[in-house]
């Protein structure tokens, strides 16, 4: 019988495999885009808070506390350095479903800012974080293992978990349809990056499933329309002729009850 690729426990087990190369692999494999969409992310975050914080048709002022994020399908935790130097107080909550991911990530904690971070091995499609408590959340590269049906359950849970005013900012490698480069990109994906780590890890062909997990999920399009149903403001970006799309929005805040 055909393997489900999206079964959690199939995808935590890739990745588990994936682990102790994850970091380097994705930035050499990516020239290095991985780091600067983990930043643009990080700046849409930025540009909900100011929209975020318009409520009755004024911009209220600033709160000065500590931030509460969360960041699903952490990894081992490369957003977070992106994080903490826009909001260097806020405390980070991650969740991943890979035990290897998640020890990989536990190495890192003990730097530093270990107490601004607590990493959790969950599903986050299942997770129990307590509802209307983020104030913001993210997701860096974790999209693509889900299907239509599992996006709009993220969704529901994103919608859940954040406060009202609460912001968010997911971005996913994507399929750049009508860029002219797109079969050379394809290529670079299904055909070079498969080889090199044929040859390279062993026979290993771990990575290389990201190219049909990319091709499967196309953008993040789907993403924004579960979004809205859940109830989220959202709007969807392109980054770099489409090899990488993003959504971002804010939480609505109910408005006040008009006075009788
Ligand atoms: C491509 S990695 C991205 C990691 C990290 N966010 C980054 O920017 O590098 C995708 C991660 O999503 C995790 N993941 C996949 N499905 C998940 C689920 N249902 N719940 C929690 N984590 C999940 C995987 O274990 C993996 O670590």
């Amino acid at each position: 019988m055909a393997q489900d690729i999206y079964d959690p426990a199939f995808v935590a087990t890739l990745f588990d495999r994936c682990s102790q190369r994850y970091r380097r692999w994705s930035a050499i494999s990516s020239f290095g885009f991985v780091w600067l969409w983990r930043k643009q992310c990080v700046d849409r975050l930025i540009g909900q808070t100011s929209i975020a914080r318009i409520q009755n048709g004024k911009v209220t002022p600033k709160q000065p506390k500590v931030l509460q994020v969360v960041d699903l399908m952490a990894g081992t935790g490369e957003i977070w350095p992106h994080i903490l130097a826009e909001f260097p107080r806020a405390k980070i909550t991650a969740i991943d479903i890979s035990p290897a991911m998640h020890a990989e990530a536990m190495i890192k904690l003990h730097g530093a800012r270990a107490n601004q971070i607590t990493h959790f091995a969950a599903n986050a499609l299942t997770n129990d974080l307590p509802e209307n408590t983020a104030d913001m959340l993210v997701a860096t590269f974790g999209l693509k293992t889900f299907n239509h049906d599992q996006q709009t359950i993220l969704a529901r849970q994103i919608a859940r978990i954040l406060v009202p005013g609460g912001q968010f900012s997911l971005i996913e490698a994507s399929d750049p349809q009508g860029w002219i480069f797109r079969p050379l990109y394809r290529f670079y994906l299904a055909g070079v990056l498969p080889l090199i780590e044929r040859v390279f890890l062993q026979g290993a062909q771990d990575f290389s499933m990201i190219a049909t997990y990319t091709a499967n999920f196309q953008n993040c399009a789907h993403m924004e329309k579960a979004l809205r149903a859940a109830g989220l403001k959202v709007s969807m970006k392109r980054h770099f002729f489409g090899c990488a799309t993003s959504v971002a929005g804010t939480k609505p805040i109910a408005p006040d009850a008009p006075t009788p």
